[in-house]
């Protein structure tokens, strides 16, 4: 066991080996830009963004050893050394039987559903994330979110705000019949519900419920050792046992997971689909094989797969977890000591800013998420994500009519190992200049969208107040 901290300052555990420069912009650079890319900050090139909050995935830091490591990856197309590491490190980690690389978690969903889900199934999940959800409704499945109810509400204190709703789920199995429902998810750490964690208990008591019908459990792994964490600082009984060990024990309740490397594996590309039955892992590889490449591979370089293995290791040490999940609270409560309404308790990867609570002058279908959102970037040059309406928010093809999200939220998510505390001092100025105007800040209509996953390449205007 590490000894108990002395000082009260969590330091960065790493040096700096290798920089990239950033740029400062003006206010009157920033606003021809934000009315150049149609006030969408995905359109926004990213020489002109200061401090990049827009994902923590594919944007961390990687570390010597994971360069030193990209120099031994074996580029052979079939049987590759990298890949037995590759295989090694998942197996030792997950404990699952077969693993399939694919170059990210969505290709790793879209596998796992073609082959598990079918047209009128269900799939509950504490909360899909957005390609998630996507990737069950292209099968013409309906993607259920089941958290429960603290996990809606950003002001409520709980530990595990991402817990499923264990009632919910099985009221919802009773009523479809578990014939309806190919597999549950949860998703660890809850991304889109806040980057809340989900209790042991929970996944346990998931797994009982889910044995009782014959439904499999798959989990979400993206933010798998944040997770793990969580449940060392805040669950009774773990607070001496490894975040390794913490890990096995949480994977161990599962049949496979889907996995974007990009997160927890620290690097910034490549993922996995973990399955323990045969049967479904030669009909996972046979759709690999038609676009993602050899099962040795699955679209990714040895290279790649090399810094993955290295990466799932270095994840898991708790000096490293110690400092991310300090990082993200000195900026979560930062901004609450300025008055910012924030999901509450901060999370693993991010701090989700309240929009609806902060500016109750714009309406849900006004948007304002993507108007807090343009007004960090309009500010500060800080580039964060909306996560509301415009990404959750459900358009009746019928009727025209439009449906609100669940929650309007802002996403300032922190990319691993990259930023420095000055960089975090730096946002809380910008956050505070916004707050103080925030009075003044104008609603957006959508002017183009596409049919799916619009909050890519939507178009906005400012609604200007008569
Ligand atoms: N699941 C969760 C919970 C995620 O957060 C993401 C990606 C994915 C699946 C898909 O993985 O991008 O490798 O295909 N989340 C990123 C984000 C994009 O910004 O939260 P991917």
């Amino acid at each position: 066991m590490p000894e108990k901290p002395r000082f009260r300052t969590v330091i960065e555990p790493f040096i700096i080996k290798s920089v990239q420069p950033i740029r400062m912009t003006s206010v009157a650079e920033r606003e021809k830009y934000l009315k150049e890319a149609h006030y969408n900050l995905f359109k926004i090139e990213a020489q002109n963004v200061l401090i990049d909050l827009l994902t923590d995935s594919g944007t961390g830091a990687m570390s010597s050893e994971q360069w030193a490591a990209i120099m031994r990856g074996d580029e052979s197309y079939a049987g590759s050394v990298s890949y037995q590491r590759f295989e090694k490190a998942v197996k030792e980690i997950f404990g699952f039987t077969h693993v399939i690389p694919t170059h990210q978690g969505r290709a790793a969903e879209r596998i796992l559903f073609s082959v598990m889900c079918r047209a009128g199934d269900v799939v509950p999940n504490n909360t899909h994330f957005d390609t998630t959800r996507a990737n069950v409704e292209f099968r013409g499945a309906q993607a259920l979110d089941l958290v429960i109810d603290e996990g809606r509400d950003p002001a409520s204190i709980h530990p595990f705000k991402g817990n499923m709703d264990l009632e919910k789920l099985e009221a919802l199995i009773k009523r479809v019949g578990a014939g309806k429902i190919p597999l549950c998810m949860l998703t660890v750490t809850n991304n889109s519900g806040g980057g809340q964690p989900v209790s042991m208990a929970n996944i346990k008591a998931t797994r009982t419920l889910l044995n009782k019908y014959g439904v499999p459990l798959y989990f979400d792994a993206c933010r798998f050792a944040e997770n793990a964490y969580f449940i060392k600082l805040r669950e009774p009984g773990y607070e001496n046992i490894s975040v390794r060990e913490i890990v096995q024990e949480m994977f161990s309740f599962g049949d496979g997971c889907t996995m974007s490397a990009k997160k927890d594996g620290l690097v910034n590309i490549g993922g996995f689909l973990c399955t323990n039955e045969g049967d479904l892992a030669r009909q996972e590889k046979d759709l690999l094989i038609l676009t993602e490449g050899f099962p040795t591979y699955g679209g990714l370089a040895g290279r790649d797969l090399e810094a993955i293995a290295v990466g799932l290791n270095e994840v898991l040490n708790e000096d490293y977890l110690l400092y991310r999940i300090s990082e993200t609270k000195y900026l979560g409560e930062g901004l609450t000591n300025l008055g910012y309404p924030i999901v509450q308790p901060p999370g693993g990867h991010a701090i989700y800013i309240d929009a609806k609570a902060l500016l109750p002058q714009i309406q849900p279908l006004q948007y304002p998420g993507q108007a807090l959102s343009i007004e960090l970037y309009r500010a500060g040059g800080i580039r964060t994500v909306e996560i509301g309406s415009v990404m959750f928010g459900k358009i009746d093809h019928k009727t025209g009519t439009e449906a609100p999200g669940a929650m309007e939220l802002v996403r300032l998510a922190l990319p691993r190992r990259t930023h420095t505390q000055s960089h975090i001092d730096y946002v809380l100025e910008v956050a505070k200049e916004v707050f103080d105007t925030r009075d003044q800040i104008p609603g957006y209509r959508i002017t183009e969208q596409p049919p799916f996953l619009r909050h890519f390449t939507a178009k906005f205007e400012p609604v200007k107040s008569s």
